[in-house]
């Protein structure tokens, strides 16, 4: 069996593969003709992620089980592994889980029997989000070698900067890191540079919010925050005439991002949320298919 925690478990060769099941969503309808149930435990907040998992389940033919935190047993003290153990029990298939806790995987991983895919961990990885970030510059560049992707904004409290950080390095990519000062994680093994340096040199530069349910201390986002360290109008011009710009919503209009380059034209961020929906397929039917339990029509385009 296999779950789907960190795209560092997953090899290059794989992760093209599950690129190539997602274009392959994109081209075509795909329905499962047995039952079997997804639920989706969400323990923070959610747009993008939990309604594109949900339509991913719905193209795929799987029978979605709900869950809201507020109207849980969680409310009368029940765990995430008791809550977890709970949906394995009544039926479900595959459990996909966004929790707070950066370690939340440790405490079920070895004790169910059903696939994990892990929708969010604290601010440690979003694996289901790089992987739509993937299909997205690759779509673009049809390569990942060589190419410059500059991650700009709250790296420290960013679980997307992470994820997409290590898992472009592995696929060749050249990995730049730009911040504020209180925002900077000088664990990671990448540059940092500076944004004026940033838009001149990214063939993609990915824009992050600031994380305030994460930081410790209210962050002091005031209008110059846009001057100093996000993309003005000014600096997109000197972006690079094949640059695209990602950011995994949701935006602070006016803080990392002027407003008026959120739908310019070399924005792609609408089209990651687009590319979501089939990357989760992609994923979902990839460890259901390990497990045995998914029609081998899937993927024979590529085999
Ligand atoms: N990008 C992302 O994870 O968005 P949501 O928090 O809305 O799921």
């Amino acid at each position: 069996m296999r779950h789907f925690i960190s795209l560092n478990d997953w090899t290059k060769r794989e992760i093209m593969e599950l690129l190539q099941l997602a274009e392959h969503y994109r081209e075509q309808a795909f329905i499962l003709s047995e039952q079997l149930f997804a639920a989706n435990l969400f323990f923070e907040p959610s747009t993008r992620t939990k309604m594109s998992f949900i339509v991913a389940q719905r193209k795929l033919g799987l029978d979605v089980l709900d869950f809201n935190e507020e109207f849980s047993s969680t409310k009368k003290g029940e765990s995430l592994y008791d809550t977890a153990k709970t949906f394995e029990a009544i039926g479900a298939n595959m459990l996909v889980i966004r929790h707070r806790d950066d370690c939340w995987i440790e405490k079920l991983e070895g004790n169910l029997s059903i696939p994990i895919i892990n929708a969010g961990a604290g601010k440690k990885e979003h694996p289901t989000q790089c992987l739509l970030d993937l299909l997205t510059i690759y779509q673009e560049f049809q390569k990942f070698k060589g190419i410059n992707v500059v991650i700009a904004g709250d790296i420290s409290h960013s679980r997307v900067a992470k994820s997409n950080a290590y898992t472009l390095q592995k696929m060749g990519a050249h990995v730049y890191l730009t911040a504020a000062e209180g925002c900077k994680d000088r664990s990671l093994p990448f540059p940092y540079i500076s944004m004026d340096e940033a838009v001149e040199i990214a063939d993609t530069l990915m824009l992050l919010r600031i994380q305030h349910e994460r930081h410790e201390v209210a962050y002091d986002q005031t209008t110059s925050y846009l001057d100093k360290y996000g993309l003005t109008k000014q600096r997109e011009k000197c972006m690079q005439p094949q640059a695209i710009i990602l950011h995994p919503a949701p935006i602070n209009r006016n803080v990392e991002i002027d407003t008026d380059l959120v739908e310019c034209n070399r924005s792609r961020i609408f089209k990651q949320m687009n590319n979501g929906v089939y990357a989760r397929m992609a994923i979902m039917s990839s460890v259901l298919k390990e497990w045995g339990s998914i029609h081998e029509t899937v993927d024979q385009k590529y085999q």
